[in-house]
């Protein structure tokens, strides 16, 4: 039976939601170009405060719906007609890491003004989070955004059993299944580069139009394949070679970088595969730690100049924050 997840429900404002962070790990950027992505929603998360006011604002900036692409579209999606607005941001999720900040965001904020004209159900939060994002962006996979409102672990273009929802954009579909979480505790660090994903989507798109391109693009789809079974059967082995074959891949399209290669030599004694995660060019990795080294993990990380985080997946999307009883 296909998993129902619940619709956020109708409310009023002053309302309060929150969305967490992503870690994608097999298949970013090959996604873009259709083929299988694993990630998984971690327990960092972003939370947005909405209430009336007088003049639109964002963390008191009363100038960011011209600045900040993500707010302003987000606004132009949900609350075309809505009366002006005071919304305020906090995260502990690192902006430009990798880890699914501006994914969080916009799900959080799509959740509360969605609750605030009559409630959204959780494909259309979807939808509306990637269109959102991919607007601001202007390249880009319903993957981030379809991990944060799914929350748990997720396989797009791939996985068993019925798909849960499908995200369209005109020339591609991608179809979002749910895949068992193996119960892992994982460690994420950011190498402190901040990288813009637009950018690195886009230079792999130039790397995948030369003439190997298909034949890397299937080497891809391999490795997250055989990685989505892996991790379906909790095989720890089968999962830490994959993260090494899907690194030499990364590399192989140009979105390494010398800091992620310096946490990926720090990491290698306490962890039983690492690669980066998310866009690259910067941004983090992420590390399946050795079990009973986590500590030593986070600590060869630190020294190595990374700020890492013991994550594990947070089981539920974007949602409302209850109010204080
Ligand atoms: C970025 O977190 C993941 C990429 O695959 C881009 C995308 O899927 O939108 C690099």
């Amino acid at each position: 039976m296909t998993e129902a997840l619940p619709p956020i429900p109708p409310g009023t404002l002053p309302i309060a939601a929150r969305a967490p962070g992503k870690c994608i790990v097999f298949g970013e950027h090959a996604v873009v170009h259709g083929a299988p992505e694993l990630l998984f929603a971690i327990d960092l998360e972003t939370q947005v405060f909405v209430r009336p006011a007088t003049t639109t604002q964002l963390n008191g900036d009363v100038d960011a719906v011209p600045r900040h692409p993500y707010f302003s579209r987000a606004l132009a999606s949900v609350w075309a007609d809505g009366p002006p607005i005071d919304v305020r941001a906090v995260s502990r999720i690192p902006r430009a890491a990798g880890l699914g900040s501006s994914a969080a965001f916009v799900a959080a904020l799509v959740a509360a003004l969605g609750s605030a004209t009559g409630g959204i159900d959780r494909p259309t939060l979807a939808r509306r989070s990637f269109q959102v994002e991919r607007g601001a962006q202007g390249v880009g996979s319903p993957g981030d955004t379809t991990a944060v409102v799914g929350g748990g672990f997720l396989a797009v273009n791939g996985g068993p059993g019925a798909p849960l929802w499908t995200v369209e954009d005109g020339a591609r579909q991608w179809e979002v299944r749910r895949v068992t979480d193996p119960g892992w505790v994982w460690v994420v660090a950011h190498s402190g580069i901040p990288r813009s994903t637009a950018d690195a989507v886009r230079s792999v798109g130039e790397r995948l139009a030369r003439p190997d391109g298909p034949s890397l693009l299937a080497q891809f789809r391999e490795v997250a394949e055989a990685g989505l079974r892996a991790v379906e059967r909790a095989d720890r082995s089968e999962v830490a070679e994959l993260l090494s074959r899907n690194q030499q891949l990364l590399r192989e399209v140009g979105v390494s970088h010398p800091r992620i290669e310096e946490l990926l030599r720090a990491a290698a004694p306490a962890a039983d595969g690492a690669k980066l995660t998310g866009a690259g060019a910067g941004g983090s990795i992420v590390a399946l730690p050795a079990p009973g080294k986590e500590t030593e993990l986070v600590r060869r990380l630190a020294r190595a100049g990374g700020l890492p985080f013991v994550v594990r997946p947070a089981p539920e999307g974007a949602g409302l924050l209850e109010p204080p009883r």
